[in-house]
């Protein structure tokens, strides 16, 4: 099977009440975890690649490795440019083979975020990809870019008719509180999302599948494992798996996961060489960081997003 689209995952978590989840990839072992576990239990995937993880893998490996997965596993992926911000990167992702990107000119004003997307769609969609946009600032670290409490903005849902008649965009990510790694909230801030936003994009846009970024958990488990084997990091909160759960029955399809996939694999490995001082071989290390991410992402397909046995 090709990789697809996705125009039919989305209609079909729309309509089933559940999310799709776009898991970020930067080498082969996350791709490996990943896979395997939407393979276990027959969830569709989009399997997302950063600025950052091009630089780091190159396009071509992470294209290849994705491939491989498509041939090993047998499921629909969709391949998806995570946060492009200029029209030369997603035409180049465009022209090597991704299904799917991401125009996130959600720092630019209204007038030129409309203009931006609008070319990339006109471009992407002459090709058969589908485009992804962006309405609404989310705080929090981006490709080492820090978007500050301060300067981030919930969505306001008076824009996003216009946004999507105007530019064509066939999803839309929105801002309702939600924000990027591992810090979400301040240490003893109850996380809390605007709900009645997303409720009013969904009527301002019936049927329209809306994204939801920055919306690791943070387990705390994992993040217990890093700090009593060696690692020393702060409280860290992320968003509550019931309010994802809640999401994925309104209009999210699509729910965006970095972060909590690096926890895993960390945790796994400072784990792994607290107890084997003595190994060496990657292989040792990186089996257990694969494996975490697997567990991570079937309990995350099974018991947040909902989209197991949907493939
Ligand atoms: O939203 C950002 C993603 O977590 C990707 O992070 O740009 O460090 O690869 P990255
Ligand atoms: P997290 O940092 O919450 O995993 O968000 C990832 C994301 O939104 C990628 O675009
Ligand atoms: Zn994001």
């Amino acid at each position: 099977m090709p990789l697809v689209t996705s125009t039919e995952m989305f209609k079909k978590a729309y309509a089933g009440g559940y999310a799709i989840g776009a898991f970020n990839v930067n080498n082969m072992e996350i791709v490996q975890g990943i896979t395997e576990a939407a393979k276990e239990v027959n969830s569709p995937l989009i399997l997302q690649v950063s600025a950052g993880a091009r630089k780091y893998a190159k396009h071509v490996y992470l294209m290849k490795l994705v491939e491989a997965a498509l041939e090993d596993t047998q499921l629909p992926i969709c391949l998806h440019l995570d946060h492009g911000d200029t029209f030369e990167l997603c035409k180049s992702c465009v022209d090597g083979g991704f299904t799917s990107v991401m125009i996130d000119g959600s720092k630019h004003s209204f007038e030129d975020n409309v203009a931006l997307t609008s070319q990339v769609v006109e471009y992407a969609h002459s090709h058969g990809v589908v485009v992804e946009g962006e309405l609404g600032r989310l705080a929090g670290i981006e490709d080492a870019v820090n978007v500050s409490t301060a300067d981030s903005s919930y969505t306001d849902p008076g824009q996003v008719q216009e946004f999507v008649e105007r530019t064509g965009v066939d999803s839309l990510a929105i801002a309702i509180g939600t924000s990027h790694g591992a810090y979400k909230f301040k240490p003893g801030q109850k996380p809390q999302l605007r709900f009645d936003i997303l409720e009013e994009v969904a009527k301002r846009l019936p049927g329209f599948p809306i994204v939801l970024h920055g919306a690791s958990s943070v387990i705390p488990k994992y993040v217990d494992i890093i700090n009593s084997n060696g690692g020393n990091m702060p409280d860290a909160i992320g968003i509550p798996e019931d309010m994802l759960r809640k999401a994925a029955k309104m209009a999210v399809c699509k729910i965006n996961i970095d972060s909590d996939l690096r926890l895993a694999m960390t945790a796994g490995i400072r784990q792994h060489f607290n107890e084997h001082p003595e190994h060496f071989d990657p292989r040792q290390y990186l089996t257990v960081g694969r494996d975490n991410i697997r567990d991570l992402v079937k309990n995350k397909i099974v018991n947040v997003l909902g989209s197991d046995n949907k493939a």
